[in-house]
């Protein structure tokens, strides 16, 4: 079957209001892709989209979409495709942090972590893999996992957003061997501690300086991620440069993963 792929490639990204959503959408941007923005906050989508137009993309659209609600996210995917074209990639990375003692944690709380970062990303692959499939669209997925997916937090109480990850990765691996026939490759990124509203979060100032300098020692790199240096790994991910990778984890993390905590 002839593939309905043109050269100009059109770029969809939940959380692109904001951190590395946002930087995503303007790496791809300045090479020339089509970016649709999907984000809760309608505000900060439009933004990123007149700042990507503003960065050199092709055409740009901001809508506002809860990743969680299928029919928001069904019609965004049908907009976007409509106004820009069928997607070639997809950056599935919404996602929100609340920490709780499990013991402690609303079983409220549990569902909206749940919804968002994992019944979010089942949602927009399921439609962005639908719009790629009926357009013979050779794609590329990214979804959004953690460190916390494969260890826990020293820091801890953050059971809910852990199990999101892990789940995002397994899905990851699933979807990578299932779409693989169709030419559509499925990755994960895992971003470490990253300058983000999501990272200090109902963090105090104060507290935040300190904790950025603990850090700082603590990750081998030397210091926090700028949402740049996980969303350049991303557009690579989001282009033919990877060609060959499908059911990868990109680890982006300053080498927090490759280090055991231990003191011997
Ligand atoms: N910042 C970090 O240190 C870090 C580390 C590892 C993984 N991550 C992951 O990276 C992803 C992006 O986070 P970030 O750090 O850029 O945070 P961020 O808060 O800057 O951006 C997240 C964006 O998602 C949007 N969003 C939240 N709920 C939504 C929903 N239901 N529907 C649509 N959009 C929604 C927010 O409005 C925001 O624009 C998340 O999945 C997060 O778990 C972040």
């Amino acid at each position: 079957m002839a593939s309905n792929f043109t050269t100009t490639r059109t770029i969809v990204i939940t959380g692109g209001g904001s951190g590395i959503g946002r930087a995503v959408a303007l790496i791809c941007a300045a090479r020339g892709d089509n970016i649709g923005v999907l984000d809760i906050n309608a505000d900060a989508a439009k933004r990123t989209a007149e700042d990507a137009l503003r960065s050199g993309a092709g055409k740009a659209l901001g809508l506002p979409c809860d990743v969680a609600v299928e029919e928001q996210v069904e019609k965004s995917f049908a907009d976007i495709s409509l106004r820009l074209g069928y997607s070639y990639g997809l950056f599935a990375n919404a996602g929100i942090g609340i920490r709780g003692l499990i013991h402690e944690l609303p079983a409220a709380t549990w569902r909206q972590v749940v919804e968002t970062n994992l019944t979010g990303v089942f949602l927009s692959c399921k439609h962005g893999l639908r719009h790629m499939i009926a357009a013979n669209i050779p794609g590329s997925i990214v979804c959004t996992s953690s460190p916390t997916g494969f260890v826990a937090l020293a820091a801890g109480a953050a059971g809910a957003y852990s199990a999101t990850k892990g789940g995002i990765s397994s899905l990851v691996r699933c979807m990578a061997i299932d779409y693989a026939s169709y030419g559509i490759r499925v990755n994960a990124i895992v971003p470490g501690s990253t300058e983000t509203p999501l990272m200090w979060r109902n963090i105090d100032a104060a507290e935040v300086i300190r904790l950025r300098a603990q850090l700082s020692k603590e990750i081998p790199l030397g210091r926090l991620a700028e949402p740049e240096d996980p969303a350049r790994a991303v557009a690579w991910l989001l282009s033919e440069e990877s060609s060959y990778v499908t059911g990868s984890h990109l680890v982006c993390d300053g080498g927090i993963l490759a280090k055991a905590s231990v003191s011997v």
